[in-house]
């Protein structure tokens, strides 16, 4: 979010509160932030309170000397690269629905035509309220990205649907706001993390991978505009704004997954790290420790990107290579083996790359050989540069279409 210019309409809920700590985590990630508060907004927290973290004066007034404000509201929307409402009640959301502008909040809005997002926050009942709903409904139809309000305990004592969704998802939906959607109605499958390959009730063979890549892979895919199917074995990781989300544990769950839902997409990325065995017998019971020694009898697994390889007409397939040894002889041969447009190869004994870390370092290698070693970078970078080349064949093959 380096110097992109975010401004925050805050309004009178009690999760106004809350606006503080989404104006430090922008200014954390780099955004400048400017404030609008409307009059109520102003009963549940104070504006100094804001301007404070934001790093500048809040606006508050509509009627104010041309002098005491640096910018003027019309100006605001031109200073905007987003605008975010947060908490949004029903009362402007109902107002932008409508159209009517009666404070600096609601007029600036409606002066401006830069990506909006609103997170709704009321009591589950208003949210619930047909004419809320409707309001909202006609907010999407007009082209504002309206967050889900999240479930659970409310300020009212009751429990439901209407909480301010958490700070790091809205997070991501102004990462999501600011990002060129160069990847807008492209379906996009992923897979991501371990699967476990059970051996008895309480034990499995499992691998080192924390689902970090494939999950910054539908981040990013997701913010770049593209329809994610996610399809991920067990990890600890939040599940990030995707458009299906599929939860598996085994290979064999990953490959029916997998193969139910692939002909739906144009592009397939396998960063899956798939146990190649499983145990040949599950064992109904806890297995004793009665013997000294313990033979396990293992049966592969269906490779699954060999089986999409094999149709995956037109789509674009791409895969992963994990090596500890000769990274790029394996990787080309896995490319070629498993029919893939393109392959990541990574080194696990490289530091900073692989398993669990934050950070990758990669080399993409595609169908003509080409290999491009990039250096250390995050996982949503990576993420980023994978989907560049992925866009690069997309567009490869748009051209040779219109062509020919
Ligand atoms: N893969 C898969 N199904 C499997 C095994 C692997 O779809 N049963 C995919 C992975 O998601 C990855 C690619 O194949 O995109 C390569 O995986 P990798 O583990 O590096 O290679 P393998 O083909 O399993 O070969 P080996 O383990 O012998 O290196």
């Amino acid at each position: 979010m380096d110097n992109k210019k975010v401004v925050l309409g805050v309004t009178g809920g009690i999760a106004a509160y809350k606006a503080a700590e989404l104006i430090r985590a922008l200014i954390k990630r780099g955004a400048q932030v400017r404030v609008i508060m409307t009059k109520s907004a102003k009963e549940f927290i104070s504006p100094l309170t804001l301007q404070t973290l934001s790093q500048n004066q809040v606006y508050t007034d509509m009627f104010v000397p041309a002098e005491k404000y640096e910018m003027a509201h019309i100006t605001l929307a031109e200073f905007a690269d987003a605008f975010v409402i947060a908490p949004a009640t029903a009362n402007i959301i109902g107002k932008i629905a409508s159209g009517i502008g009666d404070d600096l909040l609601s007029t600036t809005i409606m002066a401006q035509e830069k990506p909006t997002l609103i997170c709704p926050a009321m009591n589950d009942k208003m949210l619930a309220n047909p004419i809320v709903q409707e309001n909202i409904s006609k907010l999407k139809k007009l082209g504002y990205v309206v967050m889900e309000s999240a479930q659970g305990e409310l300020a009212c004592k009751t429990s439901g649907k209407g909480r301010l969704p958490e700070i790091a998802d809205i997070i991501e939906e102004i990462e999501a706001l600011l990002t060129p959607k160069d990847l807008k109605s492209k379906r996009i499958l992923i897979t991501a993390g371990p699967t476990e390959e059970p051996l008895d009730p309480v034990r499995f063979i499992t691998n080192l991978s924390s689902g970090k890549m494939g999950y910054a892979l539908a981040i990013e895919a997701h913010r770049r505009g593209a329809e994610v199917i996610l399809i991920s074995g067990p990890t600890n990781l939040p599940l990030p704004p995707v458009e299906k989300a599929i939860k598996v544990r085994t290979a064999k769950e990953m490959y029916k997954a997998v193969m139910d839902n692939y002909k739906k997409a144009d592009v397939i990325i396998k960063a899956a790290a798939v146990a190649d065995y499983s145990p040949k017998i599950l064992a109904a019971e806890k297995i004793k420790k009665d013997k000294k020694i313990l033979s396990l009898e293992l049966k592969n697994n269906p490779d699954i990107i060999a089986e999409v390889g094999k149709n995956k007409g037109r789509r674009i397939l791409v895969g992963f290579a994990m090596e500890t040894q000769n990274l790029l002889d394996n990787a080309r041969k896995k490319l070629k083996k498993k029919n893939m447009d393109l392959i990541v190869a990574n080194n696990l004994r490289e530091d900073g790359a692989g398993f669990r870390t934050d950070t990758n370092i990669i080399t993409i290698i595609d169908r003509t050989g080409k290999t491009e070693s990039l250096g250390k970078m995050t996982k949503i970078e990576a993420a980023g540069a994978i989907l560049d080349r992925v866009k690069k064949i997309i567009n490869g093959n748009k051209k040779r279409n219109n062509n020919g």
